[in-house]
Order: structure tokens, then C-alpha cells, then sequence
């Protein structure tokens, strides 16, 4: 019961580590209120987990259903504890094969996002003299990789954005921090698993040879978002096996 009877509003809650975030909030006594632009999965998800989780269909992307959001998230929760941005899309190529539209497209998503997820959320925290937000970035925002020149910097960007909003919040007593997960195969983000040949080569390339797994980093969002962290603010929290080192 360590969420118990917070309001936790989740992105990208319908597959994925948003899915196990999903289940891991209820679990903990939480109130969730859910969104993801893949509506039918969200839907049944929320189904299943009961009367304290409520479905909403959003795009990160626009900020009048942003607005719309935090209205039904308020109308039905009473307000907002902890925010959870954890919706993103990946795109891998080299620089040349890679276009600008995607790059405008996926910082659209990734970064403007998180950042209008702060702008509108935050404010109903204010209301409540308190808040935790959780902004998912990953290893690629952590050092430099081949083929992640899009991807990469919009996590990188999710980084900086974390520490300047936990400077400008931290009056109004909320908290920002960022979580940076290495390689979690159970996602839909992550490609190859068909390929046996691929996954070893990356699993022989990190220290600890294996993956991280849904569950550990539902269980690193469970710390940031309870009041055991509440001396936690501004930081970047690597789950990755080994491979930051
Ligand atoms: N899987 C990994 O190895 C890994 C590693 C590091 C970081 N991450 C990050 O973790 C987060 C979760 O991704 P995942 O790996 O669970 O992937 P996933 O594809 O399984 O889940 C992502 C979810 O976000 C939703 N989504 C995509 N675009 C959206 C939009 N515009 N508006 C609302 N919802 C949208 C999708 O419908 C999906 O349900 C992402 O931010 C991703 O970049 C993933």
C-alpha cells in the first residue's frame, strides 16, 4: 500500500512497462487514471483493474486533450499526486537514412509530451501543496549510441527537462525525477525478439548479461512516486543492467 489512495495520472498506460505500472499502481492502493492513444487495449485493461482506474483516450501530443484529460482526471478524482510520463515512440536508423520529419515527429511526442504534461498537470498539484512527476527517458539519453541520433536526443531532452522543472517546482513542493531503463524486452517498443541470434548479441553486451524486466521498473516508479523519496528531486535514475558503466 505504498500509493495508497493516491491520484496517479499514467501515459501510455495500455501496453508495455505502461501496462505493468498500470496493474503495479492499483496494487499498491492507488487511484489510476490512464490514457493512451491505443484505445481498445486501454479499455479492457482498465476493465479488468476495477472501479479505481479510469480509461482515457489521449495524444500526448495535443495539448487541448491534455486539457481535456486533467478536466475528467480532476472531475473524478478530485485532482492529481503524481504524474507519470511514460508514453513514447522510437525510431532507429543512421542520420542519412533517417528524415526531418520524423525527427519534428518524434520530438512532438517524446519531449513536447512530457513537457505539456508538466504545463497542464502540475498546476493541480500546486492545488494539492504537493506532487511527484516521473518522466521516462532511457540509456539512450545517457551516452552516445550508433543509430539513435532522433530517439537519443529526445531522451536526453527528457533529462535536461526533468532537472529544469524540478528547480522551478521544487517551491511548490513536487518533485521531478527521471527514470532511464536499459534494454526491457517485454515491451512493444523493443524489437528483435523474434531473432534468437540478435537478442543474445545484446544480451552478451550487457554487464549483467540479461534484461531489465517490466516489473523492475515498476517497482523503481513505486519509490519515486511514494513519499520514500521525498528527498529525491532533479535526479536521473538508471535501471539498466550495467550498460551506463
Ligand atoms: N522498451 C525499452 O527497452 C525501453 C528502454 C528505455 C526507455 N523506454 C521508454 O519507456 C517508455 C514506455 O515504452 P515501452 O517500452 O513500454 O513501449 P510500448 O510501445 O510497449 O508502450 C508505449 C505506449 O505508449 C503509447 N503511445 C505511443 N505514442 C503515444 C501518443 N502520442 N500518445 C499517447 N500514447 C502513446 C503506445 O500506444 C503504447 O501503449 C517509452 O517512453 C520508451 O521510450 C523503453
Amino acid at each position: 500500500m505504498r500509493l495508497k489512495d493516491k491520484v496517479v495520472f499514467l501515459t501510455g498506460a495500455a501496453n508495455g512497462m505502461g501496462e505493468s505500472h498500470a496493474r503495479r499502481v492499483i496494487s499498491e492502493g492507488g487511484f489510476l487514471f490512464m490514457t493512451d492513444i491505443a484505445e481498445q487495449a486501454g479499455r479492457k485493461l482498465a476493465e479488468e483493474l476495477g472501479d479505481r482506474a479510469l480509461f482515457f483516450a489521449q495524444d500526448i501530443a495535443n495539448e487541448a486533450q491534455w486539457q481535456n484529460a486533467a478536466k475528467v482526471a480532476k472531475e473524478h478524482f478530485g485532482g492529481v499526486d503524481i504524474l507519470i510520463n511514460n508514453a513514447g515512440i522510437l525510431t532507429k536508423g543512421d542520420i542519412q537514412s533517417e528524415s526531418v520529419e520524423t525527427l519534428r515527429k518524434v520530438l512532438d511526442v517524446n519531449v513536447a509530451g512530457c513537457w505539456l504534461g508538466i504545463r497542464t498537470i502540475s498546476p493541480l498539484m500546486i492545488e494539492r501543496g504537493k506532487g511527484s512527476i516521473i518522466n521516462v527517458s532511457s540509456q539512450v539519453g545517457y551516452r552516445g549510441w550508433t543509430n539513435y541520433s532522433i530517439y537519443g536526443c529526445s531522451k536526453w531532452a527528457i533529462r535536461g527537462l526533468t532537472k529544469h522543472m524540478a528547480m522551478e517546482l521544487a517551491p511548490h513542493n513536487i518533485r521531478v525525477n527521471s527514470i532511464l531503463p536499459g534494454a526491457v524486452d517485454e515491451t512493444g517498443l523493443f524489437s528483435g525478439r523474434s531473432d534468437p541470434e540478435f537478442m543474445e548479441q545484446i544480451k552478451q553486451s550487457i554487464p549483467l548479461k540479461r534484461f531489465v524486466t517490466r516489473d523492475q521498473v515498476s517497482s523503481l516508479m513505486v519509490y519515486l512516486a511514494s513519499d520514500e523519496s521525498d528527498a529525491t528531486t532533479g535526479t536521473d535514475n538508471l535501471i539498466d543492467c550495467g550498460v551506463s558503466i
